[in-house]
């Protein structure tokens, strides 16, 4: 039976919420996962753009964007709980920043995704996103070097 996020509220980041969202890092990204302190760094970034997919006090999922410049925004990180995966909750996160950032006028917007992610790749090219660029070496991991990626653009329509 398809997984339900129909439950499922949206808010903002709280200071108190970094705690699951480590753990909820760890659990979507595996070793790939952003440290502690690159969470914080990120969520109390300039101009930071996230959202929260929240049920009760149980974090089910984050999207976090960061401005590039004027007109274009990274996605920076977009994680949900792999027990809710394929329900529809990334869809939901991605809609409510995308729009929030094209009332902010931006225009483009841009990230980055491991080269194997294919559930990722899948996703962003569902939501319009076109690989524009291979990036050799692009991500440092911790246990066995780097990883390749690819950089994926989306112009937003007015
Ligand atoms: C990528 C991610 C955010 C997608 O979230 P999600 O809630 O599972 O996605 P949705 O249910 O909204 O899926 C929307 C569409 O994306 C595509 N998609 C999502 N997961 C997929 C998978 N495992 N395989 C193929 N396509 C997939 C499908 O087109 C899907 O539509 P469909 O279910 O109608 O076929 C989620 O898989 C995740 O957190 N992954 C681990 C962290 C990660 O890799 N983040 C991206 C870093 S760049």
């Amino acid at each position: 039976m398809k997984k339900r996020c129909s439950g499922v509220e949206i808010r903002r980041f709280l200071p108190g919420d970094i705690d699951q969202i480590c753990d909820l890092e760890k659990r979507a990204f595996g070793i790939g996962a952003y440290s502690r302190s690159m969470i914080k760094k990120m969520f109390a970034a300039f101009g930071v753009i996230d959202f929260l997919a929240v049920e009760g006090n149980h974090i089910l999922g984050y999207v976090c964007a960061l401005p590039l410049d004027e007109s274009a925004a990274d996605i920076e990180s977009i994680a949900i709980d792999p027990s809710m995966h394929r329900s529809g909750l990334g869809t939901l996160l991605y809609n409510r920043v995308e729009s929030e950032l094209l009332g902010k006028g931006y225009r483009v917007i841009v990230l980055e995704v491991r080269e194997n992610n294919m559930q990722a790749i899948n996703f962003y090219k569902k939501h319009g996103f076109k690989a524009t660029e291979f990036l050799q070496n692009y991500y440092k991991v911790s246990i066995d070097g780097t990883r390749n990626a690819y950089r994926m653009k989306k112009f937003l329509d007015l």
